[in-house]
């Protein structure tokens, strides 16, 4: 298929153009790099070799999602695309608390502007990166994608859970108005996607302090935080630390290569949470990376973050029953990539 992905210079979008083209895909990146660097470009074409595939196309547009006359000229330019894959977008909680407008300019507006422009280039297909945030606090754990969502918990949140909305709403219509082509919308919640590919040339590359438990603690390993600030111990869990469904990037990246299937059955709308089902505390994960890697990582007990609740974790068996996709990696092959990625990028991409 030939597929437009973007915001695919990101941490999440690399290593699924990894494996789409891998797939057999033909990938075309949007990125305004406002999160990423462009010589991730490069990282991917070493990783691609690493694989087997030499000289891989890649094209790349500079392009942000709410420039309609750039967009335009990008559809222009390429052959029709069978899908989008969209993870463009602004990501941290604690940012978008703080500068609401900008992340409901930058996604929800940005993605208004992609879908038009989209529809008006002849693609109604989407893949979006939406989020398990939008459960809010769940009723139970493991979450089913039937679960009830929540009110979202702040501005990041909201934003998932309105274009989920608007995406839904746009294929409604569609049918509503007897539309021969309506769109197809393959809604992914992610859980927590940690790790890197095993080659350690691209992986996660946050932008000063990192808010996620996995850069913090790669951070401490490598010597440029002093220790790991551990959020609360007294929450109801088996050791009191935060409980959560950790995935690998590159399964979640094989994920969006499965949905694809949804998309060439036009699906309609369908939603699948894309997490392995098995939560682990914040000291299971220090713990884990301990034993992988060899290394110590210190620690000191802190307030709970506000915001942050006990335990929540996925039910995944749809994607497995519908797109034949499953979680393969375990912790130990989260650790040991994470680590390896920051070992071999100290500083992140430079
Ligand atoms: P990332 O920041 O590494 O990647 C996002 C990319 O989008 C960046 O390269 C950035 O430059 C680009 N971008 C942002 N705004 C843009 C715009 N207006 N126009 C064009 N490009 C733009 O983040 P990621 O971790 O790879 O996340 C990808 C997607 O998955 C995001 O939508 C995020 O909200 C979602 N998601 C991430 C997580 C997570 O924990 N990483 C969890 C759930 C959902
Ligand atoms: N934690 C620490 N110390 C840190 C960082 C995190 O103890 O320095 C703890 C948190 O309290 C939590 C666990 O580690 O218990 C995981 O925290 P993360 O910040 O890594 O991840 P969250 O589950 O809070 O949030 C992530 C993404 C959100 C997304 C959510 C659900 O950051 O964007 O998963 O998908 F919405």
């Amino acid at each position: 298929m030939n597929i437009l992905v973007t915001g695919g210079t990101g941490f999440i979008g690399s290593h699924t153009v990894v494996e789409l083209i891998k797939a057999g895909h033909r990938v075309v990146i949007l990125d305004n790099l406002s999160n990423s660097k462009e010589l991730v470009l490069g990282r991917i074409s070493r990783v691609l070799e690493l694989e087997g595939i030499k000289n891989a196309d890649l094209p790349f547009y500079m392009v942000d999602i709410r420039d309609r006359e750039g967009l335009a000229a990008m559809f222009e330019a390429e052959p029709v695309f069978d899908c989008c894959i969209h993870f463009a977008g602004l990501k941290a909680v604690g940012e978008s608390v703080l500068k609401p407008w900008e992340y409901y300019e930058n996604n929800v507006y940005g993605t208004l502007v992609l879908v038009d422009e989209m529809r008006k280039a002849g693609c109604k297909s989407i893949i979006f990166s939406s989020s398990a945030t939008v459960y809010g606090v769940p009723d139970f754990s493991p979450i089913p994608e039937t679960a009830q969502k929540h009110a979202a918990m702040h501005p990041y949140g909201a934003t998932k859970s309105m274009l989920e909305d608007i995406l839904t709403d746009l294929h409604t219509a569609d049918v509503k108005n007897g539309d021969e082509n309506p769109w197809n919308v393959v809604i992914l919640r992610y859980f927590n996607p940690i790790g890197a590919h095993r080659s350690g040339l691209i992986g996660e590359d946050p932008s000063g302090i990192p808010n996620n438990l996995m850069p913090y603690i790669t951070q401490v390993a490598v010597g440029r935080l002093a220790k790991l600030g551990v959020f609360g111990n007294d929450y109801q869990t088996h050791d009191g630390t935060g409980v959560r469904d950790y995935i690998h990037v590159v399964d979640l990246a094989k994920g969006h290569v499965a949905a694809l299937k949804a998309v060439e059955e036009k699906c309609g709308v369908e939603i699948f949470n894309l997490g392995t089902g098995v939560g682990y505390s914040v000291l299971d994960v220090v713990h884990a990376f301990e034993e992988a890697n060899g290394i110590e990582i210190p620690y000191e007990i802190k307030p709970r973050r506000p915001g942050d609740i006990d335990s929540y974790y996925s039910n995944p068996a749809k994607a497995q029953e519908v797109l034949g996709w499953k979680a393969e990696l375990d912790l130990v092959d989260m650790c040991r990539d994470s680590w390896n990625w920051q070992k071999n990028n100290p500083k992140g991409y430079i």
